[in-house]
């Protein structure tokens, strides 16, 4: 029997790791991914041999690019943001781990993947959708949900008595659990669970406080091509470097802080803050190159399904059917969303300020109060406001026959 666990080299995937081996008595595979979360991999890889992982059962791998290009960036085509605010740092990453967990597992043989989710969150079930939609025979294991490790005390002990090295700084229990990546650092729990008290400041990370941020604003332009963003202030980037860049303007700026409570698919009300500073940056540029580039039909009607897709995404239906399927919707009205925008950023605000495209819909000609356009006759005008005002006369008539 053999497991492959997402495995991140802290505390608690190591006590998943022994009691994996222990419990279950099998052959333990580990798999840490570099997902732009800002910790070093290799002590992962040290600590897995420490705890008797054979070096070719450890996999490490580089998924920046591929997280950014083929996650993030498809996600960022169709707006997509939870309940009307949260850019879905979190949910999108999941489905990527759950691929290379997968692929992993099909590589060396195992039968069983696990994860480190508690059984309370959303994560456990976007790991495990995407799991079973890749291999439906596999067995899921969820430690969380499984062992009898119930209590802050209890993990310890166990971690003592299989001599699982403990920093010192994870004697005590953390102050709010942290998932990160290169999209964003979501935090959630302990000292933020009352939502009326406000978000202490030593919980951000990849934010100065607007309040310090230059009193001086920074402009940025950002080149898009069919819908994904290439290059900024003229220079090319990769996708993940791109992001990278973008986070850099964020945190200096004080850009992409979310204080929310969101509904988890499993049926709670929770309090989280997000901070998603290149994203924040990248949603409004989008929606202005969109702005000029996108017919009308195009952009209501992608506005419409929005929320449709984010709560797919949010509720781990990535690999799914009706995902792809707006997915290639989305993808098509992208064809001439290509060009250049232009951003004021300043005190936690993204403001944008010019938009261009080889590809705009935006007529002055059409649009100027001055007279000239020939493809509109303001006598038109008069006509369709009048057949437009049919049904609205009727009813007025009514009512007034009515005396009401
Ligand atoms: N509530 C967010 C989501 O469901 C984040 C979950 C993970 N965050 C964490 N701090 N453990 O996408
Ligand atoms: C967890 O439960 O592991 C984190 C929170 C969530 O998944 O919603």
């Amino acid at each position: 029997k053999k497991v492959v666990l997402a495995y991140s080299g802290g505390l608690d995937t190591s006590i998943i790791l022994k009691w994996l081996q222990t419990t279950y008595g099998c052959e333990v595979v580990t798999f840490t991914a570099d997902l732009g979360q800002g910790e070093e991999l290799e002590p992962a890889r040290q600590k897995a041999l420490l705890l008797g992982i054979k070096p070719e059962n450890i996999f490490i791998e580089d998924l920046r690019e591929e997280f950014v290009r083929d996650y993030v960036f498809p996600m960022f085509r169709a707006n997509a943001q939870y309940e009307g605010l949260y850019l879905l740092g979190t949910s999108i990453a999941r489905p990527l781990i759950a691929k290379k967990q997968i692929e992993i597992a099909e590589k060396v043989g195992a039968d069983a993947v696990a994860h480190g989710a508690t059984g309370k969150g959303n994560d456990q079930v976007r790991f495990e959708l995407g799991y079973y939609a890749l291999k439906p025979d596999v067995t899921v294991i969820a430690p969380w949900r499984e062992w009898d490790l119930t209590s802050r005390t209890k993990l310890l002990e166990f971690a003592e008595q299989n001599q699982i090295p403990i920093a010192k700084d994870k004697r005590g229990e953390a102050p709010f659990s942290v998932d990160a990546n290169l999209l964003h650092a979501s935090s959630e729990g302990k000292v933020l669970e009352d939502p009326a008290q406000e978000v202490p400041d030593y919980v951000y990370s990849r934010t100065i406080d607007p309040e310090a941020a230059p009193d001086t604003p920074t402009y940025i332009t950002i080149d898009f091509e069919k819908g994904d963003p290439v290059a900024v202030d003229g220079v090319k980037m990769s996708p993940a470097t791109l992001l990278a860049k973008l986070n850099e303007l964020g945190r200096a700026n004080g850009i992409g802080r979310l204080d929310l409570v969101e509904n988890r698919f499993v049926g709670m009300k929770s309090r989280g803050m997000y901070e998603t500073p290149g994203g924040t940056i990248l949603y409004v540029a989008h929606r202005g190159i969109e702005s000029i580039t996108l017919d009308r039909g195009a952009a209501h009607l992608k506005d419409e399904l929005m929320p449709k897709y984010a709560e797919l995404v949010y509720n781990g239906f990535w690999f799914s059917p009706e995902r792809e399927m707006l997915q290639a919707l989305v993808d098509k009205s992208q064809e001439f969303v290509t060009g250049q925008v232009r951003l004021k950023l300043y005190k936690g605000g993204v403001h944008l300020v010019g938009r261009d495209s080889p590809y705009s819909l935006y007529d002055q000609e059409l649009v100027t109060f001055e007279e000239g356009a020939v493809a509109y006759d303001h006598r038109d005008a008069a006509g369709f406001i009048k057949l437009n005002a049919l049904r609205l006369r009727t009813l007025a008539q009514r009512k007034k026959k009515l005396g009401l």
